[in-house]
């Protein structure tokens, strides 16, 4: 597969992190471009990777092969309208915007090649989850082109249904935000048990992250793993019946339904 010139519309944290994956992976400078309405962004963003960058987004698409849209969602109908006039027919459009759907980008750019994305904050590290939607017009080299992109950040995972897009924001999108919640309670319940506060913080990430390395590493699914640390009438068991008798899978669901729903208000709400 060829190198794939790629154009960034917003140079923010999330450009970044993608660009920074990018180069990482041995993707060539020449190869990726950005725009950014700030120019302390722009040089920010162009001494870091050193990429060429735009103060003009209808330049910096100018023979790009894919255009990763990487601004706000609030101003992603102004942006879109801009460009429109611009863009090309083969041009393979990437947003990672939340809640803007591939119909309302058409409405605004035309009928086209899109890839809707919903990555996640652990992006910023390479550690990040995505999920990913084409539209049909996507080819199966642009397929490609959009998983390296995410790829260069962390995991990809390819979606069938538009709407799923919710899904993954409840689970992924928002859910290091969970991973914090439980980790805060935790280490303020540590710290009630006699723990000093910093000695409960550090017992309460390192078992999160080897859990999760325990987790992501083995073939047995997470029930099974819980199953082989709790022995019967044993610590791990008193505290799992507790979270259980109060209805912990319960909120898990309701929370997550909450997120997923708000998603779609949301996507109604920008799309319009
Ligand atoms: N950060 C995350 O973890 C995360 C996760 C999932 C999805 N996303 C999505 O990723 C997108 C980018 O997020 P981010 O956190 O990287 O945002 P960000 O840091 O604010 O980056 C956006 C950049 O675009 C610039 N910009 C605004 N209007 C522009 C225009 N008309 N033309 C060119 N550049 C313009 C902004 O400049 P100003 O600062 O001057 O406005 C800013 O530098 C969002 O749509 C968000 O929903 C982010």
């Amino acid at each position: 597969m060829t190198t794939p010139r790629i154009a960034f519309i917003g140079a923010g944290n999330m450009a970044a992190s993608l660009i920074g994956g990018l180069r990482a992976q041995g993707i060539d400078a020449n190869a990726i471009r950005a725009s950014d309405r700030g120019a302390e962004q722009r040089s920010k963003i162009s001494a870091e990777h050193g990429i060429e960058t735009f103060a003009s987004n209808a330049e910096a698409i100018q023979g790009a092969d894919v255009i990763v849209l990487s601004i706000k969602p609030q101003v992603m109908k102004e942006v879109c309208q801009d460009l429109a006039a611009h863009i090309g027919e083969q041009q393979l459009v990437v947003s990672i915007a939340a809640g803007i759907s591939c119909a309302s980008l058409e409405s605004w750019l035309g009928p086209r090649a899109i890839v809707r994305c919903m990555p996640n904050t652990p992006a910023l590290l390479r550690q990040g989850v995505s999920g990913l939607y084409g539209n049909v017009q996507v080819s199966p080299a642009q397929r490609q082109q959009a998983e390296q992109l995410l790829s260069a950040v962390g995991l990809a995972l390819w979606l069938d249904q538009e709407a799923q897009i919710d899904a993954v924001t409840a689970v992924s999108g928002s859910g290091p935000a969970y991973f914090f919640l439980l980790i805060e309670a935790m280490t303020a319940a540590g710290e009630k048990l006699g723990l000093p506060r910093e000695t409960a913080a550090q017992l309460t990430l390192h078992t999160a992250l080897g859990a999760a390395r325990m987790a992501v590493a083995s073939d047995v699914d997470a029930s099974e793993l819980r199953r082989r640390v709790t022995s019967p009438a044993g610590t791990t068991e008193a505290a799992i019946k507790t979270f259980q008798a109060d209805g912990f899978e319960a909120l898990v669901e309701k929370a997550l339904n909450a997120a997923a729903h708000r998603s779609a208000e949301l996507a109604e709400q920008l799309g319009q």
